[in-house]
């Protein structure tokens, strides 16, 4: 019911057409296409034995095309919980997350699909399936987009010299030191040209020279490969390294750079 400029009130008066109705639908769905990533207002709560914990209070972040960028916070402070969300690996409780202009949730029926062929994942801990060599790791994501083992394991290859890893391409997981399993899953995480690469403390369980090479790596391939970078970290001189920084305090983004 609306009040309409006599001030009766009225059933029909301002309520949009059915044609305006679905234009309005479709603004809220579509956002700016020349964003790679735009998220508006994103919550997160976890119950813990009756308290509610308010991890993420309302998370804005817009990420174009060719950037880095950082994240650090507290332990605890909800960055694991922030990459899942951006990777649609979770479901928020509140807020939105544009891909490409697009709406896009965990829940969609294509969502595997879509995380297959745009987004790449490095975890603090690689991940490798351990049946597979390093070849076959890195093919794997390629091989479940394509359907081709051939042209997957070729382009594993390419990805393998870039990395300075084609005479290990035989290995298996256990037959590789911390560093070079690292470097594997950032090829595997590469292997189908996201336009996203979301990056949890990749160098966590490395020591300094192997975290310098796969940052090196990470900030050589983002670059050879157009794509951008959401990197968390507890470093602050692999943080300096990216174009934008951001801390995560109390539930909110906070810029430093
Ligand atoms: N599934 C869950 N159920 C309940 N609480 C959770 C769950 N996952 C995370 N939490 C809590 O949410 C908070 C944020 O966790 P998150 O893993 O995002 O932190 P983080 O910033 O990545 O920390 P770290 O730097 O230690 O990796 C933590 O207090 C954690 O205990
Ligand atoms: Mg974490």
């Amino acid at each position: 019911m609306n009040i309409n400029h006599k001030g009766i009130h009225s059933n029909k008066s301002i309520t949009p057409n059915r044609k305006n109705m679905d234009k309005l639908q479709r603004m809220e769905m579509y956002n700016d296409r020349n964003l790679i990533v735009d998220i508006k207002e994103l919550k997160k709560s976890y119950s813990d034995v009756g308290d509610i914990l308010s991890i993420l209070r309302g998370i804005n972040l817009s990420v174009g095309y060719n950037q880095s960028i950082a994240i650090t916070g507290e332990s605890g402070s909800g960055k694991s919980t922030l990459l899942h969300l951006l990777g649609l690996l979770d479901r928020p409780d509140d807020g939105q997350i544009f891909y490409f202009g697009q709406e896009r949730s965990f829940d969609d029926k294509n969502v595997f699909s879509f995380r297959n062929r745009n987004i790449g994942f490095v975890f603090q801990y690689h991940y490798l399936l351990e049946d597979l060599t390093a070849c076959e790791n890195i093919a794997m994501p390629s091989f479940i987009k394509t359907g081709n083992w051939k042209k997957s394991i070729h382009l594993a290859q390419e990805l393998l010299r870039k990395i300075d890893m084609i005479d290990r391409q035989e290995h298996y997981p256990n037959q590789l030191s911390g560093g070079e399993q690292q470097r594997v899953a950032i090829a595997r995480a590469l292997i189908n040209n996201p336009k996203m690469v979301l990056a949890d403390e990749p160098t966590g369980n490395l020591d300094q020279k192997h975290s310098e090479e796969v940052i090196d790596l990470i900030i050589q391939l983002n670059k050879q490969h157009n794509c951008s970078l959401i990197i968390v970290t507890h470093n602050k001189d692999i943080a300096e390294l990216m174009q934008r920084h951001y801390i995560l305090d109390n539930g909110y983004l906070e810029k430093t750079k």
